[in-house]
């Protein structure tokens, strides 16, 4: 866990550079490359944030199972936490009744624990990327709210609980929020009613009770959004639920949302006596037929050459704007390090993101801080210098 590794594993790294051993918390079948000491005076975002807050990436499967040795690299040098893309979301580690998928997620844990690096779960309760055999009995109608709830026990801690200590931060709930502020019908609302919320933290405490339980959400910068988590967050505390914060997904565009809005969300988020992280960071530079904010990945579109601009680079005045976003929002989060535990990208090169396949498949996107060929794109460098400016 978090502690253990703090305090002990930069001396097992230390003893184990002069001797060689195997770190005993480590899983020695996952061979997968550690942190070098020599990266560690190069700079990095890691470095450059380390007396504000994590800084990390989402990796996909490819990633962390250490096959992608460059994206390896770059992580090792620039992040100290990550979350799975997918990996841990219901449908890809218990795609059937009784049969769970823990391969891929073992060399997910392992390889953040080698690398010393906080390590997000992420999720165990949303309706998306979820079977439906989950919310049907065997004739397909919906099951019952008992059933349900020993289903959701039962994943959480089959699920939470074989990472206990080894898992420092869940999404126990994501998008349980319309943009409204009011409760999603989702088939967990409608089979369960709002009980389902303090449920879901309930069995993901009792699974693992040092983990830090977050809620987690897109379009929580809007205003009767942000209400909507207060009000879900504050429901949760009153009944005795220690909610340790909210994850503002931070799926933006160039130009919107304003800073003013995701301030005021960082301010009543804090104000409840939770953290807050960013935890799904990605700017969004291509149009779509809907000028679409937030990130229901259920809202698709046909694929539109005239929605895929950029398959020949990104024009300069394109960068430029990429550029001062991300000065802008790393500013933002700067000023407010203090209730900010962590910025995490959705992913680390530009050919990782989803965005290259949502809202519209198939397009050439550049929302993130490296380039396709895993070089720093100028948006780095911003990051880098609103950390040294902060100083
Ligand atoms: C996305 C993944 O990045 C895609 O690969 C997948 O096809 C769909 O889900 N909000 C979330 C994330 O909480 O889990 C979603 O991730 C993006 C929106």
């Amino acid at each position: 866990m978090r502690l253990y590794r703090t305090l002990f594993a930069p001396t097992l790294l230390a003893a184990c550079l002069a001797t060689s051993c195997a770190d005993p918390n480590q899983n020695s079948t996952n061979e997968v490359p550690t942190a070098q000491a020599a990266t560690d005076a190069s700079p990095s975002i890691k470095a450059a944030y380390k007396d504000a807050f994590y800084v990390g990436a989402a990796l996909n499967g490819r990633q962390a199972s250490g096959n992608d040795a460059k994206a390896i690299k770059l992580l090792q040098e620039q992040f100290n936490t990550i979350s799975p893309e997918n990996l841990l979301k219901w449908e890809a580690v218990h795609p059937k009744q009784g049969v769970y998928n823990f391969e891929a997620v073992d060399k997910y844990v392992a390889l953040g624990e080698q690398n010393d690096m906080f390590i997000v779960g992420h999720t165990l309760v949303w309706h998306n990327q979820t079977p439906k055999w989950v919310f049907e009995d065997a004739q397909g109608k919906p099951v019952s709210k008992e059933e349900l709830l020993k289903r959701m026990e039962d994943h959480i801690k089959t699920v939470a609980g074989r990472y206990k200590g080894r898992i420092d931060s869940w999404d126990v709930v994501n998008e349980a929020l319309n943009d409204d502020g009011t409760l999603r019908q989702s088939p967990w609302l409608k089979i369960i009613g709002e009980e389902f919320l303090v449920k879901a933290f309930e069995y993901a405490h009792q699974a693992d009770p040092e983990m830090e339980l977050y809620y987690n959400d897109y379009n929580l910068w809007k205003p009767a959004k942000r209400d909507g988590a207060v009000r879900l967050v504050r429901n949760l505390q009153e009944k005795g639920i220690k909610v340790a914060g909210i994850g503002m997904q931070g799926h933006y565009g160039l130009h919107a949302p304003s800073l003013e809005d995701i301030e005021a969300s960082i301010k009543a988020f804090s104000d409840l006596g939770v953290k807050v992280a960013f935890t799904e960071v990605d700017i969004d530079v291509l149009p779509n037929p809907s000028n679409r904010q937030g990130a229901d990945i259920d809202a698709t579109f046909e694929f539109d050459e005239k929605y895929n601009l950029y398959t020949d680079g990104l024009p300069d005045s394109v960068q430029q704007q990429l550029t001062q976003r991300y000065t802008d929002l790393f500013n933002l989060f700067q000023k407010h390090s203090d209730k900010i535990d962590r910025v995490t990208f959705w992913g680390v090169t530009d050919n990782d993101s989803w965005l290259n396949n949502w809202p519209i498949q198939g397009r050439t996107s550049y929302p993130m801080l490296f380039d396709r060929q895993y070089q720093p794109k100028p948006a780095y460098n911003a990051v880098l210098e609103a950390a040294a400016k902060a100083k």
